[in-house]
């Protein structure tokens, strides 16, 4: 029997690979870089798979380009890059990859907070350009991490991995989610529910951890902005569209906020250059890119395709809905 024919939007990993062979006919995408959208369209034509990645929208266009496609299998967490209810519409399996990689995520947004705090960027450039001149008692002076308040906004799998980690610089955690937390997990993560207005009031970081969806795009605007302490710093490793950019440049410039660690953007890969600044860290995306956790979330998304193809239920399907349908 020929084996279902599928797209792959990038070569993945070996591990990942290996799982599909022997299931699947898979096509990959391995030249440098991203395909170009006309490529995807062209290559999902006649394929009932497709292994993507966020920077590919699964959208009307593409899902009309792909009569006999059956699934969908994002290679992120995140999928706002893919419209569900056109794939549910026509039936179209959505999987993502969630679990996988909130240690690693967390593990980043700590990297971002305290390179930011400790002006770790600044202090690399100073001792590579070779005009570092001497030692100085109020050189590159930063902010203190240890002690301070950390804010959570949104507290799912990779918020409480945050959270985990401040005990160690002894903060205090406080979060806000539009679902509190048990008092059970408040306890073990030392963690404290607040009203938004409040958290924003309280922190001396905010690290932010809500997926994109209607409710959160601009979610972080002047207003919040306004309520932030002039000495806090931002930190966001989840979707660039939850913060307004503008507003954010704004408050950098006029020093409402004291600074902020970036990994994504509003309209990535571009970067509003008011964000080129010294107490801002940049990151290209690269929260989760360990290698060991893009093997597995590859790994995951083929697991989902080949359950799919083999009769099964794929473990993170997004619409159960579609199987269902006869
Ligand atoms: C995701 O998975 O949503 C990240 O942004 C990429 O790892």
């Amino acid at each position: 029997m020929a084996k279902p024919k599928v797209y792959a939007t990038h070569s993945l990993f070996e591990a990942a690979r290996e799982i599909l062979q022997k299931g699947c006919d898979v096509e990959y995408w391995s030249k440098a870089g991203r395909p170009p959208r006309e490529e995807v369209l062209r290559c999902v034509k006649d394929k009932e798979g497709l292994i993507c990645l966020l920077t590919e929208k699964v959208n009307e266009e593409l899902l009309g380009a792909a009569p006999k496609l059956r699934i969908a299998a994002n290679v992120a967490v995140g999928y706002d890059n893919i419209d569900l209810a056109a794939c549910t519409k026509r039936g179209v399996a959505a999987t993502n990859t969630p679990g996988v990689l909130d240690e690693t995520t967390a593990d980043f947004a700590w990297t971002l907070l305290m390179a930011v705090a400790r002006r770790l960027s600044e202090g690399e450039e100073l001792a590579r350009s070779g005009n570092w001149k001497n030692w100085d008692l109020d050189q590159l002076v930063g902010t203190d991490v240890w002690g301070k308040t950390l804010g959570i906004v949104g507290f799912g799998r990779i918020g409480r991995a945050v959270a985990r980690r401040a005990s160690g610089f002894q903060m205090k955690v406080i979060y806000t989610d539009a679902v509190r937390a048990t008092a059970e997990a408040e306890k073990e993560l030392k963690a404290e529910f607040r009203e938004m207005n409040t958290l924003l009031g309280e922190s001396d970081f905010i690290s932010l951890h809500v997926p994109l969806l209607p409710e959160t795009r601009g979610l972080f605007d002047a207003a919040k902005f306004s309520k932030m302490k002039p000495t806090a710093f931002l930190i966001n490793t989840s979707r660039g569209p939850v913060v307004n950019e503008a507003a954010l440049v704004a408050a950098l410039e006029s020093g409402k906020i004291a600074g902020a660690g970036l990994d994504v953007y509003e309209n990535e890969p571009l970067i509003h250059r008011g964000l080129k600044r010294a107490n801002v860290v940049l990151a290209p995306h690269i929260a989760s890119a360990s290698l060991e956790t893009r093997t597995k979330m590859a790994c995951m998304a083929a697991e989902n395709v080949v359950a799919l193809f083999t009769g099964k239920r794929p473990p993170n399907i997004l619409n159960p809905e579609v199987l269902k349908t006869p």
